[in-house]
């Protein structure tokens, strides 16, 4: 299947720190498939080679494991190709579509990498210059939208220009193995549907926490924030994962169909709502692995009074049959203590307990980052002991060490998918418009709201309301349990 696969912003962060590295590595995994031509597209004057030499120099900032030997580079960078483009002239549009049209290849994918402002015009141009048609696919890169009437805006303007199917919108907490192994651990095993439910599961808690604060990002983080940046995509996506519906079959939208029925299915808030049940919070000076590190309104960019979250905690409901009653905790934020994203399913007690201390013995963890696997927690009774009191167990299923050659990055397998026009892991666009109607009231509240995110030292877990959150339904967080 010969394809081109262009990237907008090809000069860009996201092209060299993450694009560029994933599809080496498909490169090198012999999964690109043959035939195809990769070509960069930005404002600057280059020729293929100077284009060839920037990104190679880039390599240099990827983990070894993943830098290509010489040999390897001058074989991947004979696919990669320049364009000097400017965005807002609809002649390098009909200039780019002549050069997809002197080759025909059977899939084309423009793949949008730049300032997320831009891709209105992007899109509108690339539909006037007729790159649109039915072998062609475009992909958008969050964020999309602020909110939901400039989400809603976004998604107009590229329906006018190229069928949904045509838009592949990513979130890359989808791209991870992590996600693969949860649709196969729930829909590939018939042991744990029977469980999946309000009568066997107490609550389910998703956690992505990060270490690092905002580093150099200050200016665009603070008009973000880690409800827009985390929870309305990362971790709503993570959560209609584990809430779903089995889908009728495997195909794209039989699992987006599900999904969209759960974000239907979360349960509103309204200003009182957000009071009780949202903790917002914002780094301070503090330690992390014995390292002092500055408080959020000392990074560089940041407004000295910013108000904006850096850290989010909520509690949610799926309200349907299956879910009705269970609390959904939902928590991110920057500068804590440790990286580390899993979701943590904790089954219900035993009815009767003959054993002391069975108290929150169950849970699944299923484990993104840093590393990527799944634990089964159990109680057991140790040999030879005369203890009543059992001790805990865990299954440990570590994906690293079972499948160590196969691991594919989370971009890798998007690109891979966009290019085979594989949509299971893109958002559609009736999903992502839902997401942002369920977080609306949050940031309305907030904005109306004198207290401001509560602070949190750099290191912790967050400030002390996220734990009373879940204390108030008789939880604790999995660090606290
Ligand atoms: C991005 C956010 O979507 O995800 C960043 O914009 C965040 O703020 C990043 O750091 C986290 O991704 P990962 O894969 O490193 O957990």
């Amino acid at each position: 299947m010969s394809f081109d696969l262009v990237f907008f912003g090809g000069t860009g962060d996201l092209t060299w720190r993450k694009l560029m590295p994933a599809l080496f590595q498909a490169f090198r995994h012999g999964k690109l498939p043959p035939g195809g031509r990769i070509l960069a597209v930005a404002r600057d004057e280059r020729s293929d080679d100077e284009y060839r030499a920037y990104i190679r120099a880039r390599f240099a900032g990827v983990e070894e494991a993943k830098q290509p030997t010489d040999d390897e580079y001058a074989r991947f960078a004979e696919l990669l190709h320049y364009r000097r483009m400017d965005l807002s002239q609809p002649e390098h549009y009909a200039g780019l579509k002549r050069w997809t049209d002197e080759r025909q290849a059977a899939t084309v994918v423009l793949f949008l990498a730049t300032s997320p402002h831009l891709f209105p015009v992007i899109c509108e141009q690339l539909g006037r210059a007729g790159l649109n048609g039915s072998n062609v696919r475009v992909v958008l890169e969050k964020p999309l939208g602020h909110d939901l009437a400039s989400a809603r805006e976004i998604n107009r303007i590229v329906r006018a220009a190229f069928a949904e199917s045509q838009a592949l919108r990513i979130d890359h907490y989808l791209g991870k193995s992590a996600v693969q192994n949860l649709m196969a651990l729930r829909f590939g095993n018939a042991l744990f549907e029977p469980l999946w439910r309000r009568e066997s599961i107490a609550n389910i808690q998703i956690t992505l926490a990060e270490g690092l604060g905002v580093g150099t990002r200050g200016d665009t983080y603070d008009r973000t924030g880690a409800l827009r940046d985390m929870i309305q995509n990362h971790a709503l996506q993570l959560l209609t994962m584990i809430a779903m519906e089995p889908p009728s079959s495997s195909d794209a939208d039989a699992i987006r169909d599900e999904k969209l029925k759960v974000l239907k299915s979360l349960k509103a808030f309204t200003p009182e709502t957000v009071a009780r049940d949202v903790v917002r919070g914002q780094y301070r000076a503090g330690a992390l692995n014995g390292q002092a590190v500055p408080g959020y309104l000392d990074e560089v960019k940041v407004p000295p009074d910013s108000r904006c979250e850096t850290f989010v905690a909520l509690r949610t409901e799926v309200q349907n049959w299956r879910w009705a009653g269970v609390p959904f905790y939902l928590r991110t934020g920057k500068r804590l203590a440790a990286r580390d994203a899993q979701i943590v399913v904790n089954f219900r007690d035993v009815p009767h307990p003959i054993f002391p201390g069975t108290h929150c013995a169950n849970k699944l963890v299923i484990k993104l980052q840093p590393e990527d696997g799944l634990e089964l927690h159990l109680l057991a009774a140790k040999g030879g002991s005369n203890d009543e009191r059992l001790t805990p167990v865990s299954l440990d299923l570590d994906f690293d060490k079972a499948f160590p050659s196969q691991r594919v990055g989370a971009y890798e397998r998007l690109l891979l998918d966009a290019l085979a026009g594989r949509l299971n892991l893109f958002v559609r666009s009736d999903e992502q418009e839902r997401a942002w109607a369920w977080v609306m009231p949050i940031l309305e509240a907030w904005s109306v709201d004198p207290a401001g995110p509560r602070p949190y030292a750099a290191g912790s877990w967050g400030p002390a309301a996220a734990s009373a959150l879940v204390a108030r339904d008789g939880c604790a967080w999995a660090e606290e349990a």
